[in-house]
């Protein structure tokens, strides 16, 4: 008997199958028995009828990992569309009373129980569509002449702002956790042109919001004699590349979540592109109260977004707000050529980057601005010395475009293992 998966079902219509999996729930009707078993790949019911296997069924508790053996029939009335009539049962353990029962619990209780609560149908859907942009953002970059090369975690500096950095001994000396692969990416794409890289961040942020981890994914691409208008077209191909594959490869969760896919599917190019002067302007006829200088707060990204169905590229912020290493607008040095990409139904920036600065003495003139230890920049001011070149990038966070993907409204749902300001476990 060869094993099968729930997700390749169809394949067995009519002949007997084995599933591997975990007992999702169990109910009776008159003499038959109904068993929901799970094995990761999707949820089917199993029917069971003989009289030898009511035994096995009455032991059976949620959770219980079992081998069932049947035969696969198509059945409209069945989750998924087809059921298992059950011929053998083999328990490879019952599970001891499962915390998670199927009725509501608290998100305290459930964070607690993470390890566990992975199982459950939603979270299944969550972190399968997390997989899906993870698979597509690679198949971006493969396929348009980009090179993986990955960047340090340990890192001697800051890349984004001295505030959020989680520092940590290294051997005699200190270090803190990469906040950003940016500054090594930028010597990789001296090196090979068009590269990315894909790894975990890390920032200390101690504001508790549905958008900030102190451990997310980001993934960034980065590109040698290319400006900021290449960086917003390349994120807007980008952006547009996931959702495709996602709603393309990721139906069955998308429909687990009851994720409205019309909206997905009304995000069409070219995306909207406004200037941070302009959007200031549109944020104070709305009622904003922000003044031209002022960062955007969640307020203004969900206020400016809500007037557009794909993601906003807002570009040109003020110098002051955006991080030492931007190149200022040549029209107006108080003006940095940098975009954030604000994505639709109030999820904020999923996308940030811009132009590099890359002249030395002014790169030189900032890093000493932001009194940044300049020994830990000798190598970054190095890529202006030799070869120095226009060039682009930005960094998209995968939980944030996930949490868009599924409609789902925090952070927390789309990694497995969160971590945040209160949370270092399970
Ligand atoms: O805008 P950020 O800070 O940009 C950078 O780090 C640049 N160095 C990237 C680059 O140009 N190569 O972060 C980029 C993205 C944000 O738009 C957001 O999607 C995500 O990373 N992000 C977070 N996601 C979850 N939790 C956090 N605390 C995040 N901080 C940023
Ligand atoms: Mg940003």
């Amino acid at each position: 008997m060869t094993q099968t998966t729930i997700e390749k079902i169809a394949v067995s219509d009519g002949q007997e199958a084995l599933i591997c999996g975990w007992v999702y729930n169990k109910r009776s009707s008159g003499k038959i028995r109904f068993l929901l078993v799970r094995d990761g790949t999707g949820i089917i019911q199993v029917v069971i009828a003989k009289p030898e296997l009511m035994d096995a069924f009455d032991r059976l508790t949620q959770e219980s990992s079992v081998k069932v053996i049947g035969r696969i029939r198509a059945d409209a009335r069945a989750p998924g569309g087809y059921e298992m009539e059950a011929t053998s049962i083999d328990i490879v353990q019952i599970a001891d009373e499962y915390p998670i029962t199927l009725k509501e619990h608290g998100t305290a209780f459930l964070m607690e129980n993470r390890h566990l609560w992975l199982r459950s149908q939603r979270q299944w859907a969550v972190l399968r569509i997390r997989a899906e942009v993870i698979k597509a953002s690679r198949d971006f970059f493969d396929g348009n002449g980009f090179t993986l090369i990955d960047t340090p975690i340990f890192t001697p500096a800051a890349c984004e702002g001295t505030t959020t950095l989680f520092e940590t001994q290294y051997f005699d000396d200190k270090a803190y956790l990469t906040q950003s692969g940016q500054l090594y990416s930028e010597a990789t794409a001296a090196a090979f042109g068009k590269v990315y890289c894909f790894g975990p961040a890390f920032r200390a942020e101690k504001s508790k919001t549905r958008r900030h981890l102190t451990e997310f994914w980001m993934i960034e691409p980065e590109m040698a004699f290319a400006d900021l208008d290449d960086t917003m077209q390349l994120a807007e191909d980008f952006i547009h590349f996931i959702i495709q594959r996602v709603l393309e490869n990721r139906q069955r969760e998308l429909s687990v979540l009851e994720r409205d896919i019309e909206k997905l599917r009304r995000v069409k190019k070219p995306f909207p592109r406004i200037s941070y002067t302009d959007a200031v302007q549109v944020l104070q006829k709305e009622g904003s109260k922000i003044k031209w200088g002022d960062d955007f707060g969640s307020p203004e990204e969900t206020l400016l977004s809500s007037k557009y169905e794909s993601p906003v590229l807002v570009h040109r912020y003020p110098t002051a707000v955006k991080a030492f290493y931007m190149k200022p607008d040549p029209q107006d040095p108080n003006i940095a050529l940098g975009v954030d990409v604000l994505a639709p139904e109030g999820y904020g920036e999923i996308i940030g980057g811009g132009q590099r600065l890359d002249d030395h003495a002014l790169l030189l003139k900032r890093i000493e601005e932001h009194q940044l230890p300049k020994e830990s920049f000798t190598w970054y001011l190095d890529l202006r010395r030799y070869g120095s070149v226009p060039h682009s990038g930005f960094g998209m966070g995968i939980e944030r475009v996930t949490a868009w993907m599924c409609g789902i409204d925090h952070l927390r749902e789309t990694i497995a293992f969160p971590r945040t300001l209160y949370r270092i476990y399970p």
